[in-house]
């Protein structure tokens, strides 16, 4: 690990290390379980539409901010709001981020293990074990979701004891490409299917009068969740990055990754929805609304991997799902590091006894989501749909009113030297001041005011 200002700290150990982790976080199931399944919901193609939108003018300039601010501090959530600004109201925003990461996490390790299981539920049903099939398939099954939880736990547990880059970086360095050609292959064979062209056109082709409130706050909850924006992950994750790396280009990488595969898992999932429903599966209801809910891609995709058959079947199968518990592995190292690093920076608690104490906490919440899953979707609403957003909201406001643009500006240059003659910066302070904060707030203040009307 480099030296850094603030000892014991990690840091990155080169530009393309931080940008594969932070492209870690932002990847994962936010991309190939919520955004489809938040899409289908949500009216397809119109949702697709507000949710780059959202992306673009919210989501980027918060992660500049973020970045930013943590590397600034070079501390946690916490210790980062209260270090910047002499008015320490701001600590607040700084547990607000830790709430949201354990209650994030504690439905996220869930999801999580069902990848592990479907891992499992292609193996054995290759082999012609339909009953364990069958019984790793079954996502109401409360023992076994918490014991693949538990398991999901433990491996998020040890990479953030080994560390900050032996850990994150490595393991994203060559899975994460795998993944985006895993998801091209199936998107060609999918795209031959029955059905699949039915569900291209609800993809791609919007219906701008399914736009409403409901639609455009589901938007940005996963614009933040999907950007691991709102919660301080990017703070945290800017903490450990060098002076050297400048900021808005890392943070553009990180976006148009994260987006590119989301849009990708869309192409894949869409279609496979109504792929696996013109092969009788029922997806939907009948007002058209979806069945599945939570579960709905773990019971399509396995659909569409049976459909291949035989070794190939089993290949893509088995691949698609380990890859897929990889992408969430290097989401929830960064949804853990946020308590974690607060624990160790605040209490003085060493690395590794702070992220098994923290870790245990998340998992003894996560039980109870194990034994009724019906939990996920309220817990997701409110701490995805309002909770990050509310956290991003802080952050601009903390960044434009009291620590203050022409600081944050100090900061970003370190890396960004001809930020003074660049477009960037004032475009970027008017997000920042303005448009950004603005925008949050009508939008969550329209859902709080349907709410209470
Ligand atoms: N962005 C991650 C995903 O898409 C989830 C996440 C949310 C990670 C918030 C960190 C912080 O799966």
């Amino acid at each position: 690990m480099a030296t850094s200002t603030t000892p014991n700290r990690g840091k990155w150990n080169s530009k393309l290390g931080f940008i594969l982790a932070a492209a870690g976080s932002a990847v994962g199931l936010g991309n190939i379980w919520r955004f489809p399944t938040v899409m289908a919901e949500n009216g397809g193609a119109a949702f697709l539409f507000i949710y780059a939108l959202l992306v673009f003018i919210i989501g980027y300039p918060v992660m500049v901010a973020e970045l930013s601010m943590g590397r600034r501090a070079e501390k946690n959530p916490v210790g980062t709001f209260k270090s910047l600004s002499s008015n320490k109201i701001f600590t607040l925003a700084g547990f607000w981020c830790v709430i949201c990461g354990i209650a994030i996490l504690s439905f996220y390790i869930i999801v999580a293990g069902w990848t592990i299981s479907y891992f499992f539920e292609q193996i054995f049903h290759y082999l012609g074990f339909e009953g364990a099939a069958a019984f790793v398939a079954d996502t109401d099954n409360g023992w076994l979701n918490a014991i693949v939880a538990v398991i999901f736990m433990a491996a998020t547990i040890s990479i953030n004891i080994a560390g900050i880059s032996q850990g994150i970086e490595r393991a994203v360095r060559l899975l994460m490409p795998m993944l985006v050609v895993i998801i091209l292959i199936l998107i060609v064979y999918v795209m031959f299917q029955p059905g699949a062209g039915e569900g291209l056109r609800e993809y791609l082709v919007p219906d701008f009068s399914a736009i409403n409130t409901d639609l455009i706050l589901a938007a940005m909850g996963q614009a933040f969740f999907s950007l691991s924006l709102g919660m301080g992950a990017l703070i945290t994750y800017g903490s450990y990055l060098s002076k050297r790396e400048n900021i808005p280009e890392a943070a553009a990488y990180v976006t148009v990754f994260d987006v590119g595969i989301a849009f990708l898992a869309g192409m894949l999932v869409m279609p496979t929805i109504y792929m696996a429903q013109a092969q009788g599966l029922v997806v939907f209801d009948e007002d058209g609304s979806l069945l599945a809910g939570a579960a709905l891609i773990f019971q399509v995709l396995p659909e569409l991997f049976h459909e291949m058959g035989g070794l190939v079947g089993l290949i893509f199968g088995a691949t698609f799902f380990f890859l897929l518990s990889i992408a969430a592995l290097t989401s929830s190292i960064s949804l853990l590091e946020v308590p974690t690093s607060y624990v160790i920076d605040e209490h003085k608690v060493s690395r590794k006894k702070a992220a098994i104490v923290v870790g245990s906490v998340v998992t003894f919440i996560s039980l109870f989501i194990a034994f009724d899953t019906s939990l996920i979707g309220p817990i997701d609403q409110i701490f995805s749909d309002i909770g990050l957003p509310l956290g991003g909201f802080l952050v601009c406001i903390f960044l434009a009113y009291f620590w203050k643009t022409q600081n944050a500006k100090l900061e970003v240059r370190q890396g960004f030297e001809n930020i003074d003659d660049h477009w960037f910066w004032p475009v970027w302070v008017v997000f920042i001041k303005y448009i950004c904060p603005i925008l949050i707030a009508l939008i969550l203040g329209s859902t709080i005011y349907g709410i209470f009307r």
